[in-house]
């Protein structure tokens, strides 16, 4: 598949009268190729089939144990139209139940893959649904309650490349894997024979997440992308369980972001480094007609004591190498309209307030401490200036939230599977939270306060408009359709409207996208009728 669309570059380069020499020196030839996922095409019934399944992968000469969708690690990518109904059939050949959420998809809560659309193993599942909503890309992951971060770890993770007749009317570059080029972005640890992968749900990681030192970009690391010159659209997404990335590439050319989470933004803003937080997607579009190779990279980003080797520098995720052919791809000016937000008064607002158990938070700070020593010392210090490690929430002055602070008594005995809420209540499978009216406007508060940490926060059911992030108005590239907002330390309010019925026993899901926070507790059911 690589080698064949390598193939296809080098002729298309040879046809326009390059010499075929030029390319293949440029590509080093111990870096892998860039895999593009294919597209996966329907049977002729018109369905898709998705099957999870072991495999394994090569990674430094050896062979790990992976898991993915139609093979052995990730998965295709589905693309899909708007109001052009689909229907998937999902196998679980894995060893263990799993769940297939569509993450940005606005369907019912019956289909939405949550914790409760559990599929046994050799069990299948048919889902049907018809998405009415912008283009945009979107993703699927396994949701199985508690087994999230591990499911997603082993590497089960694909694109959904949902189109619109305005997205197809802009002449945007859509050369699948040639000039429209996803990017999946990972960490993985490995064990220290570099053959399994070392996947932990202890104390620390229920705390700050899990972390690896190995970066994949669609599984390898840092591998190689011929394209052709012009406008190169780049689909980011941050698949890591728990690290948040920051873009940039190597030779500061900029980033022009066209679309967020939930669709195209109304007109393409120019950065020089583009943050991207776990389970969050953005499309760029760079400009490569100037021939010359870069590398997109992930700049340090300060996060818990995990701006560990190789995070401490610039990494390298991709190296580009424009070739002579020219792109057709333009970047244009005006992308959509985007509806104005609309007054907030009077809206039914409601308030998540995120928290963890003093013990975990403790123990899981000494554990990561214990470990990483002065690393993650100096790290703190730099988070909040002072190593008081008894912060446990502050009192707060919005009503009278249930704290539900347990035990202050440090105990070896103490179970962290519960040990991170939200509104004082760990995820209940069995009662929603509250229940929403269909297709009203809300409004909701996400509190990080009296809390160090980031929480990429998400919604199922919907795509939202960021109102205030952290305290401050969304930067412009986060002002359009989005379904994961930042909390950090502080609050952020997004307006929300979910337009499909998920009863009870399929609720939709409100939760922190840092896997570890969300499997231990961080998350809650909400119904719509
Ligand atoms: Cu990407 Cu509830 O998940
Ligand atoms: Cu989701
Ligand atoms: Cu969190």
């Amino acid at each position: 598949m690589q080698r064949r669309h390598f193939l296809k570059l080098t002729a298309a380069l040879s046809a326009a009268g390059a010499l075929p020499l030029w390319s293949r020196s440029l590509m080093a030839a111990t870096r892998p190729l860039l895999p593009i996922p294919s597209i996966l095409q329907p049977d002729a019934r018109g369905q898709y089939t998705l099957t999870a399944m072991t495999g394994s992968s090569q990674w430094n000469g050896k062979a790990v144990p992976t898991w993915g969708y139609n093979g052995g690690l990730l998965g295709p990518a589905l693309r899909l139209q708007r109001k052009k109904a689909v229907t998937v059939n999902i196998h679980n050949q894995l060893p263990e139940a799993t769940t297939l959420h569509w993450h940005g998809l606005e369907i019912p809560g019956d289909v939405d893959g949550g914790p409760q659309g559990i599929i046994a193993p050799g069990a299948t599942r048919q889902v049907s649904f018809t998405p009415d909503q912008p283009a945009a890309t979107c993703w699927f992951h396994p949701h199985l309650h508690g087994k999230t971060g591990y499911q997603v770890a082993q590497g089960l993770a694909g694109l959904v490349l949902l189109e619109d007749e305005a997205s197809g009317k802009l002449r945007l570059p859509m050369q699948w894997g040639e000039d429209d080029v996803p990017l999946i972005f990972q960490d993985k640890q490995l064990n220290k024979a570099g053959t399994q992968i070392d996947y932990q749900l202890d104390i620390m990681r229920a705390a700050v997440g899990w972390f690896g030192d190995m970066m994949l970009t669609n599984g390898v690391q840092y591998p190689q992308h011929a394209v052709p010159r012009g406008w190169l659209r780049l689909r980011l997404l941050n698949g890591c369980n728990a690290r948040s990335l920051h873009i940039a590439t190597s030779d500061q050319r900029p980033l022009y972001v066209i679309g967020s989470d939930g669709g195209l933004l109304a007109e393409p803003v120019k950065v020089e480094s583009l943050p991207l937080l776990p389970g969050e997607r953005f499309e760029v579009l760079v400009d490569t007609s100037d021939g010359k190779a870069f590398d997109v990279v992930t700049l340090p980003v300060t996060q818990m004591g995990m701006t560990l080797a190789p995070f401490d520098q610039p990494l390298p995720l991709v190296n580009i190498l424009p070739l002579r052919v020219l792109a057709s791809g333009t970047l244009p000016d005006k992308l959509v309209d985007l509806p104005p937000i609309p007054a907030t008064e009077g809206l039914q607002s409601r308030w998540l307030q995120l928290m963890m158990d003093p013990q975990l938070d403790q123990q899981g700070m000494q554990a990561l401490m214990d470990r990483y020593g002065d690393k993650a010392m100096g790290e703190m210090k730099m988070d909040h200036g002072n190593m008081d490690m008894s912060h446990s929430a502050k009192p707060m002055d919005h009503g009278d939230m249930a704290m539900d602070h347990g035990s202050h008594g440090k105990t070896a005995a103490y179970d962290f599977h519960n040990g991170n809420k939200i509104n004082g209540q760990a995820f209940n499978m069995t009662k929603p939270m509250f229940n929403v009216e269909l297709g009203k406007l809300e409004k909701w508060t996400i509190s990080g306060e009296g809390d160090h940490m980031l929480h990429p926060f998400h919604i199922h059911g919907t795509q939202f408009r960021i109102l205030s992030e952290n305290g401050k108005p969304p930067a412009p590239h986060r002002a359009g359709w989005k379904d994961m907002v930042s909390v950090n330390g502080w609050r952020s309010e997004v307006l929300v409207r979910f337009n499909y019925v998920a009863n009870a026993d399929n609720a939709y899901m409100a939760h922190c996208h840092l896997l570890e926070h969300e499997d231990t507790g961080m998350m809650l059911g909400f119904s719509v009728s």
